[in-house]
């Protein structure tokens, strides 16, 4: 089986959103439509990756610089594809095109039953943050 890992290009955007459908673990927002992942990949062109297997797109991550860190989103590998350290290949894509933009950290936010996720995360050597809670306001 060869897996195969690009950028993640605007035509891959509808194929991914089926992807994240597909899925637990992911929090699928109103957000996730192509118009706003389309400007997203355009603001972010480098920071985008997602693996294919026989021309069938079977994990993705989003990365976005906001000027000072890195943020990731909707890391998400096919169910059938899982613990082949795709996910990970993906991951260190994504770190490898933000520390060429001298990005000194990232963010992930997890779900908090997400245990798979945070397993993962833990094990590719990322930092739980017990210290902080997150704040949104909506728009
Ligand atoms: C989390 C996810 C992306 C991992 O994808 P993956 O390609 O299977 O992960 P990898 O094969 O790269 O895993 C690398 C290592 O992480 C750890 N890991 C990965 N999944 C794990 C799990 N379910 N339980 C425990 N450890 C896990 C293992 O140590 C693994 O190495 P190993 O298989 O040699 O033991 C995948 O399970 C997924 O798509 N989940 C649903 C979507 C999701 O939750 N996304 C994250 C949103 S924050």
């Amino acid at each position: 089986m060869s897996i195969e890992f690009r950028l993640m290009e605007v035509s891959d955007i509808p194929a991914s959103i089926e992807l994240w459908k597909s899925m637990k673990g992911l929090a699928i927002r109103g957000s996730d439509n192509i118009r706003d992942l389309t400007d997203h990949v355009n603001m972010n062109p480098k920071h985008n990756f997602v693996a294919s297997s026989d021309g069938q797109l079977i994990g993705t991550v989003l990365g976005g610089f906001d000027g000072r860190r890195g943020y990731i989103y909707h890391l998400a590998v096919h169910e059938s594809f899982r613990r082949k350290n795709i996910a990970k290949e993906l991951m260190d894509k994504c770190f490898q095109s933000f520390k060429e933009i001298n990005v000194s950290k990232c963010h992930m936010m997890v779900l908090k039953d997400n245990t798979e996720a945070q397993e993962f995360y833990k094990q590719i050597g990322c930092e739980l943050r017990t210290e902080l809670l997150v704040f949104s306001k909506t728009l």
